[in-house]
């Protein structure tokens, strides 16, 4: 049975957009929660200012309080700064940001292109230094809400930039879900062409319906590592139109379905989205929710 890995980004690109103010032990219990279903990797937390994103306040806290050998934890780091703080509350891996279009570079981290390239270079340059995991997205990768359609020549560029500054990884984004089955193959063919499909991973957002297609799409061309969020949480501040991401339980019915192995008890799963509920304090959950609650009754 192939293995699909899962990096949940709930704690992160999923509360960083809810109106509940999550405390940072709250953010800890839940990621404890998300491992103990089986989840392999999970993106715990942003070192972002807490003036642009108050609901990541905390971070050091959260890494603080997780035990970093219970699985693959990263922490989103914008700068510098927001790298060393990082690697002062012990984290062990980071994701730099990098959007494909100026303007949303600007918008998201307040730098334009060349500079947020020549900042998530340093930090990849200087993790590796530091013997921390270094890996980085190329985001808004196929539609950017300010500039339109991405031309896929730059998403290439992006991507070979960042391993060359010694990404372990590059994470392809779909930062607003605006992306479609037959786009999703171009790109990922010419991705998976040049850089090999182990070390790509994929993050689609479920806009407009279409983040299983783009997910089922993105495994054809041989993608094994997606980003997702329990119960289906999230959006980009910054990126008008950015609904929530690939609903975790979503990504892991479709899975095990299809025969691979993820590590992940979907039971468990249902639990941990009742709990994110009560987080948040309002209803959450995947398109297959209510499929699977039914299932998990009537056994
Ligand atoms: N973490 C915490 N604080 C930070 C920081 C970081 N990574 N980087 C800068 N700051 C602080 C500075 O110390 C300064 O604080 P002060 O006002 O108390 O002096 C303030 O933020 C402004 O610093 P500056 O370097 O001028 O930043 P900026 O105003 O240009 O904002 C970012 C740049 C990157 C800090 C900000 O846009 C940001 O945090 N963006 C995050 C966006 C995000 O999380 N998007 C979703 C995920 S992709
Ligand atoms: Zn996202």
């Amino acid at each position: 049975m192939e293995t699909v890995v899962v990096n949940e980004v709930g704690p992160r690109d999923g509360l960083q957009n809810e109106s509940a103010q999550v405390t940072p032990g709250d953010r800890a219990e839940l990621i404890r929660r998300l491992v103990a279903t089986g989840i392999p990797a999970v993106e715990v937390a942003s070192f972002v200012s807490p003036k642009a994103v108050p609901k990541m306040a905390g971070a050091d806290e959260v890494v603080a309080a997780l035990d970093l050998d219970a699985a693959d934890f990263s922490a989103l780091v914008p700068n510098m700064k927001g790298y060393e703080m990082a690697r002062a509350a012990g984290a062990r891996a980071v994701a730099v940001v990098l959007s494909a279009t100026d303007t949303m570079n600007r918008k998201n981290i307040n730098m334009d292109l060349t500079t947020t390239l020549r900042v998530c270079s340093e930090i990849l340059e200087q993790a590796r230094r530091d013997g921390i995991s270094g890996r980085a997205y190329v985001s808004v990768a196929v539609t950017c809400p300010f500039e339109g359609r991405v031309p896929e020549f730059r998403v290439l560029d992006l991507t070979r930039r960042m391993f060359a500054a010694g990404a372990f990884e590059v994470t392809i984004a779909d930062t607003i879900g605006a992306a479609n089955p037959s786009q999703v193959k171009e790109l990922f063919t010419a991705l998976v062409e040049e850089f090999g499909a182990r070390r790509l991973a994929a993050h689609f957002h479920d806009t407009r319906a279409l983040a299983l297609a783009n997910a089922w799409q993105a495994l054809e061309c041989g993608i094994r590592k997606f980003d997702s969020s329990i119960g289906g949480l999230g959006g980009c501040p910054f990126a008008p139109g950015a609904a929530g991401n690939l609903a975790t339980e979503d990504l892991v019915s479709l899975l095990h379905q299809a025969g691979f192995h993820t590590g992940i008890d979907l039971e468990a799963l249902l639990e941990v989205v009742t709990h994110v509920r009560s987080l948040v304090g309002h209803d959450v959950g995947g398109r297959t929710l209510p499929w699977l609650r039914s299932r998990h009754a009537a056994a």
